[in-house]
């Protein structure tokens, strides 16, 4: 059993970060090249990061957009957030000394609950609104099932059949300090795991890569600015016709 998951988690842990790292090099190198800055939107360079913080922290234009689809979607995300801020302990020796974490370990035992809760209210969307039925394909349902798996797992193994913490932190460390020790064989974390190994896998090449995609994203991340500066993509520029127009083209209007 610990021979077998070992090989899984280096194998899933190597799809998961050559997959991520391929895909936002991807992104980071897509061409863009119009000026589609989704209004209102900052005016400066430096509006950009304030802007792209309000989507990260409360999903602005989708509460703007949808309100019930925002509390479902910000429910499920508040709980993943949690739920991945306390598996840090399994991963590091000395996490219970980082300060401020000691708050945190109080409210700690909703992250599954609230993450489960998320997850099936995106799930019932998807069954009972007839706009997300008929846009919903069966990777949208898988999705939601792993995450419920996983979530509800973990809950299991949390308050219902304990697991044996020390060995999972244990093994978990043998794991990332390349020395693998032995798998907490119980059945509840043999399923919770075999699930988030296959989420690692799947990650890269599901709608879980919109985590990094906003970032890349040109109606997010651009400068409301296209009188005051002129957008000119880098092949562009080299065209002889092109580079008279900027070398001539005033720098405000
Ligand atoms: C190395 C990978 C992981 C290991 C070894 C692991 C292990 C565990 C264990 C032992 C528990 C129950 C014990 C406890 O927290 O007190 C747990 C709970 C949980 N896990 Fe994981 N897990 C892993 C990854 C994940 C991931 C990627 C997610 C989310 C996508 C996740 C979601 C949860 C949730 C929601 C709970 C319930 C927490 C609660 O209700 O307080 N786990 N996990």
């Amino acid at each position: 059993m610990t021979v077998l998951f070992v090989i899984l988690a280096y194998l899933a842990a190597t799809v998961f970060i050559v997959g991520l790292v391929a895909k936002v090099w991807k992104y980071a190198t897509t061409p863009a090249p119009l000026k589609i800055p989704q209004t209102p939107a900052p005016v400066t360079e430096t509006g950009v990061p304030g802007r792209m913080l309000s989507e990260v922290a409360v999903f602005k234009s989708l509460f703007k957009s949808n309100r019930v689809l925002w509390l479902a979607a910000y429910l499920f995300h508040i709980g993943l957030l949690l739920a991945v801020i306390k598996h840090f302990r399994f991963f590091f020796a000395g996490i219970a000394a980082v300060p401020g974490l000691s708050v945190f370990t109080t409210y700690e035992m909703y992250a599954g609950p609230i993450m489960a809760i998320g997850l099936l209210f995106l799930l019932m969307l998807r069954f009972v609104v007839d706009r997300h039925a008929y846009i919903s394909v069966m990777s949208d349902y898988f999705l939601l099932l792993l995450l419920v798996g996983i979530a509800v797992t973990g809950v299991i193994a949390k308050h219902f059949l304990r697991v044996d913490l020390v060995q999972v932190k244990t093994f978990v460390m043998g794991i990332v300090s390349f020395s693998p020790q032995a798998f907490p064989a119980e059945p509840i974390f043999i399923i919770h795991f075999s699930l988030v190994l296959l989420l690692l896998v799947y990650f890269p090449f599901s709608k879980l890569m919109h985590a990094a995609g906003l970032f890349f994203s040109p109606t997010r991340n651009q400068v409301d600015n296209p009188r005051e500066k002129r957008l000119v993509t880098p092949w562009a520029a080299e065209t002889p016709a092109q580079v008279e127009v900027v070398e001539e083209a005033p720098e405000t209007i």
